[in-house]
């Protein structure tokens, strides 16, 4: 763990420079805007180590798969997120020497994420290696309001002489992505162009052929006084950009401000893109800094309402979920159904890929009760248009007749990943797709969405599970043998009881689905079928698999078990762990991990977690008891799971001990990797922790339920969510809960078990 952020409500703060934190911070400060985002690297030159991190989202490359033994039905690349050209670079020279906080003397420093209003800011002291003293600011942010545009403001004073100063505003297109299999650079410059004030890069990215413009303009000022500048062009093959050179007198100060607008071939002609990225950054450097500013900041405020979470008495906790709330809000924001929410979002390049199962079974609860509903269903619809490309992944393994395996890993809806354990045995993510579906039409009540799209997902879903699912003669039982669950610590299982629970879920939901379908759209039910060429006898099998499944269970301890053959393994609990040991991904062999009963993330419990209504107080209480002391918690979206069912269960101060865990694992680097980039996905599971954690929020029959506890830690709570189209904030404390009515209609739901209708506009209290 790495504590070296100072605790405030609504910003992240970083006093002082130690380059060995750097990299951590370049993630943790990362801003973005959902279409683009950027790691907090410098702008001036800075030749310590540093992770650079451009984002645009849509864009990926399709890096050649490097494997040790290939294996029939591997994807053929794995695609990454990729580093994009560096639109923020602005070297520095201050009478002759480049500023470099690598190599001059940092006289003070502080670097600070302000989350409500989403910039990022610094500023420090630094003296020369001629004992030139300056003192530096600059602010920069990504646009929620236009989002095609960066700005940054950056400003030198010269604190003991006067002199030169230069700014070379630059566009750098000779970049490198860290994690390339093949050590290739990923993009193609194709174009750069510059003028007095203008530059601008064009860049294409190798095989997938996306093509991004970057424009830049600038502003120069002196003391706040707009200058007229000569300006010398700079054009290399890769890199462009404009030299301005100012006399400085000391106590002034001399400020750039960078226009940057930046267009990509998802939404424009590739004849389009420069005239575009032109245009954009015009129109913002004739809007202004400020003006720029404050309509971002107007869009921050919009997302804050519905979204924030107010925790009084624990700095460190409100510090911990608004981090949260704000990288996911910064990741998606649901304005473009092409696109979804990667595991670190803008903030690094491990892990590839955009979309994983994280966001349905974690992001999808997260944007359905904080947004409007629009944002959740331009997820779904994500998945619907990838339909197509699942049908072909499933065919790859040998399924057919329409059924569909959604890829584990994707970025166009094609499986990338490329492992065989993960690629053709992580089989559940067809699972947290299909509840999703259910999942938004429960808090939305739009049931439409299954003619118009769910129910062919569902079908194609339950075909691959009815395909998948094998009748053992032996067991007179359906079984589904050699998976992998949730729990990555076991490969090659059979029946994993979460597999097995969300596959009959999903095929009795989808019945009742054609049901729905069938009588309140007939022409469109007959349109599908024809579609689908779905027979309705399809459902006989799967109504039998629903009926004579195998789910393995201790009828000693009366708990389910994550798997055939659990007991058989050596049991031991994580406590008893050396902590040198610990993470034992880290230390152990995989051989050893995976004969172990150690379990990385909730599994059993994820079910238990997903299907709750299913299961007595008592069996949670028993599953619960059963695995969390044998869950070491080595993925990030663990702890959460375990912290919704600890407060479930009474449990409320374990559940705040997995709180804790998840809300500040990137602020304090429980994992020791946040230099890589943030975890994003997980970051969903934070804001489940409070909300149906310790307000114990639920939608059970389209009806939304409370049942509010607190942390002994906490003095009050408060949250906002968005159910069935009714606006409402909770407020909890230890005597009460408040309801507060923000919607137009009165709105009815269940707070401790019992009905209570709350009129518009008006609050109650319930005391607890
Ligand atoms: C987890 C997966 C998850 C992935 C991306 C892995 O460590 O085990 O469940 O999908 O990370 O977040």
């Amino acid at each position: 763990m790495k504590k070296y952020l100072k605790y405030d409500e609504w910003c992240v703060i970083e006093d002082g420079f130690d380059p060995a934190n750097h990299q951590a911070s370049e993630s943790i400060f990362s801003i973005g805007n959902g279409k683009m985002g950027q790691r907090a690297n410098f702008e001036e030159k800075y030749t310590g180590d540093s992770l650079q991190g451009s984002y645009i989202a849509g864009v990926y490359y399709p890096d050649k798969t490097r494997v040790g033994w290939w294996k029939n039905g591997y994807p053929e690349y794995f695609a990454k997120v990729l580093n994009s050209p560096n639109w923020i670079g602005i070297n520095v020279n201050i009478d002759g020497f480049e500023l470099d906080l690598n190599t001059c003397k940092i006289d003070s420093f502080t670097r600070t994420l302000n989350m409500k209003e989403g910039f990022l800011q610094r500023e420090f002291g630094a003296t020369l290696n001629d004992g030139k003293k300056v003192l530096v600011k600059t602010r920069r942010f990504v646009s929620m309001a236009d989002t095609e545009n960066g700005a940054i403001r950056y400003s030198v004073t010269p604190i003991n002489f006067s002199g030169k100063i230069s700014f070379t505003p630059y566009i750098d297109g000779d970049i490198v992505n860290e994690d390339s299999n093949y050590d290739e650079q990923f993009w193609n410059v194709l174009d750069v162009q510059a003028a007095e004030g203008f530059a601008y890069l064009e860049s294409q990215t190798k095989k997938s052929d996306f093509r991004c413009g970057f424009a830049m303009k600038y502003l120069i000022k002196l003391n706040e006084k707009p200058q007229k500048t000569n300006a010398e062009v700079v054009q290399l093959n890769k890199w462009v950009g404009n030299k301005v050179e100012l006399e400085v007198k000391e106590g002034e100060t001399a400020s750039i401000e960078k226009y940057v607008g930046v267009t990509s071939s998802l939404n424009y002609t590739t004849g389009e893109l420069k005239s575009k990225a032109e245009e954009l950054a015009s129109y913002a450097c004739h809007k202004g800094f400020d003006q720029m500013f404050e309509d971002h900041r107007s869009k921050w405020a919009e997302k804050w309402v519905h979204s924030d979470i107010k925790i009084k008495g624990d700095v460190a906790a409100q510090q911990g979920i608004r981090f949260n709330i704000f990288h996911l809000n910064q990741t998606y924001t649901g304005e473009d159904e092409r696109l979804n929410v990667g595991p670190k979002g803008f903030t690094g390049e491990k892990y590839g890929g955009t979309t994983y199962w994280d966001t349905e079974a974690y992001c999808v609860p997260f944007f359905l009760m904080t947004a409007p509903s629009e944002v959740t269903r331009q997820l779904l619809i994500y998945r619907y248009k990838h339909l197509p490309r699942a049908i072909e992944n499933a065919a790859k393994l040998g399924f057919k007749d329409g059924a569909a395996l959604y890829p584990m890993v994707t970025a166009n809806g094609e499986e990338c990943h490329n492992e065989w354990e993960i690629t053709f045995e992580e089989i559940h993510r067809n699972g947290a797709i299909a509840f999703a579906i259910h999942n938004y039409i429960r808090h939305t009540g739009d049931k439409k969405y299954l003619e118009e799209y769910g129910l062919e997902v569902l079908v194609g879903i339950s075909r691959f599970w009815s395909q998948r699912i094998t009748f053992s003669e032996a067991r007179q039982k359906y079984v589904m043998l050699g998976v992998t669950g949730p729990n990555e610590y076991e490969n090659n299982i059979n029946n994993n009881w979460y597999t097995n629970k969300m596959a009959t879920w999903c095929l009795k939901y989808t019945q009742e689905a054609l049901a729905h379908v069938k009588s309140a759209a007939p022409a469109r039910y007959d349109e599908l079928v024809a579609k689908m060429s779905f027979k309705e006898e399809e459902t006989n099998r799967w109504q039998d698999i629903v009926d004579r499944m195998h789910f393995p269970y201790n009828e000693e301890l009366k708990v389910f078990m994550q798997q055939d053959g659990f007991m058989d393994k050596e049991q031991v609990m994580a406590d008893d762990l050396d902590p040198a040991e610990r993470p034992i991904n880290q230390h152990w062999s995989w051989d050893r991990i995976l004969r172990s009963n150690f379990i990385k993330q909730a599994d059993t419990l994820q079910g238990i977690y997903v299907l709750e209504e299913e299961f007595s107080d008592e069996e949670i209480e028993r599953n619960f008891n059963f695995y969390e002391p044998r869950t070491v918690h080595e993925s990030s979206l663990s702890p959460c799971v375990h912290s919704v069912m600890a407060a479930k269960i009474g449990r409320t101060e374990k559940a705040y001990e997995m709180y804790l865990r998840t809300s500040r694992l990137d602020l304090d680097d429980y994992n020791a990797e946040v230099h890589e980039g943030l975890h994003i996905t997980s970051m969903a599971g934070t804001w489940m922790s409070i909300v149906e954690g310790f307000g114990g929020k639920r939608a059970y029959d389209e009806k939304l339920y409370l049942t509010p506890t607190i942390p002994n830690e906490w003095e009050e709570y408060a949250f906002r969510i968005t159910f069935k189209g009714k606006d409402l904030e909770v407020r909890v404390n230890a005597k009460e809960v408040e309801i507060i009515s923000h919607a137009t209609l009165p709105a009815e739901l269940f707070v401790y078990g019992k009905p209570v209708m709350v009129e518009p506009k008006k609050s109650i209290t319930i005391s607890r």
